[in-house]
């Protein structure tokens, strides 16, 4: 679990992808690898995604390849089995979070409000995804939770763009941000590459730049 919150702390903003097609996995990957990003959140929001993250496995190894949108343990277990090495989840759940940690699967379970905050420390969890960031106050909710809850990290993800991502990013709270608009769906099925690595890489020159590097 550390090493893959470090991995993504390193890297500051997650991709988070919604792919129709697995085989175009394989150019997303030389895209992300080109912009300088190698992590993407595959999303289980289309039929492909567990094809397109064993494509992605596959073809580019050196890429951190999570599964994102995971509503179900059953989800879950199709995504490790695919080569997921992370989950991440848009709300709270007890049973998919205690499958993760029982199959020491790395998970980042979304949580909105204290309660599910609190649901998430008493299953010892440090780093939680805050969904959905901006709609749910965003920066100001953020520092307000940073009060009770000194101690958990947070990655914010909803409404997140080039344009706020220094915001979120400078926060203490908040280790990195996921996001998709780097790689939309319709870009991938255009076949529009060279404008998702453009992407990625003012991503990545701006969180280089936030932290002074
Ligand atoms: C997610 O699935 O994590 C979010 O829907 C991504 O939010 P965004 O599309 O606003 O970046």
């Amino acid at each position: 679990m550390d090493k893959i919150i470090e991995k993504i702390t390193a890297m500051g903003v997650i991709p988070v992808v919604a792919i129709e097609n697995a085989a175009d996995a394989v150019r997303l990957g030389d895209a992300l690898i080109e912009g300088g990003l190698p992590c993407a959140e595959i999303t289980f929001r289309t039929a492909a995604a567990a094809s397109a993250i064993r494509t992605l496995c596959n073809s580019h190894p050196g890429i951190l390849v999570g599964a994102g949108t995971v509503l179900t343990k059953s989800d879950a277990e199709i995504a490790v089995d695919a080569g997921a090495s992370f989950v991440v989840t848009p709300g709270f759940d007890g049973g998919l979070v205690d499958w993760c940690l029982d199959k020491s699967v790395p998970v980042i379970p979304g949580v909105m409000t204290p309660t599910d905050i609190n649901a998430a420390i008493n299953k010892k969890l440090k780093v939680l995804k805050f969904f959905p960031a901006e709609a749910a106050g965003g920066i100001k909710t953020l520092k307000a939770i940073s009060g009770p809850y000194g101690s958990i990290k947070f990655v914010p993800t909803g409404g997140i763009t080039l344009g706020n991502l220094e915001d979120y990013l400078s926060l203490p709270n908040v280790v990195a941000c996921g996001g998709s608009w780097l790689v939309k769906k319709d870009q991938i099925s255009s076949g529009e590459f060279d404008t998702i690595e453009t992407l990625v890489r003012e991503a990545v020159q701006l969180v280089d730049h936030i932290r002074g590097k």
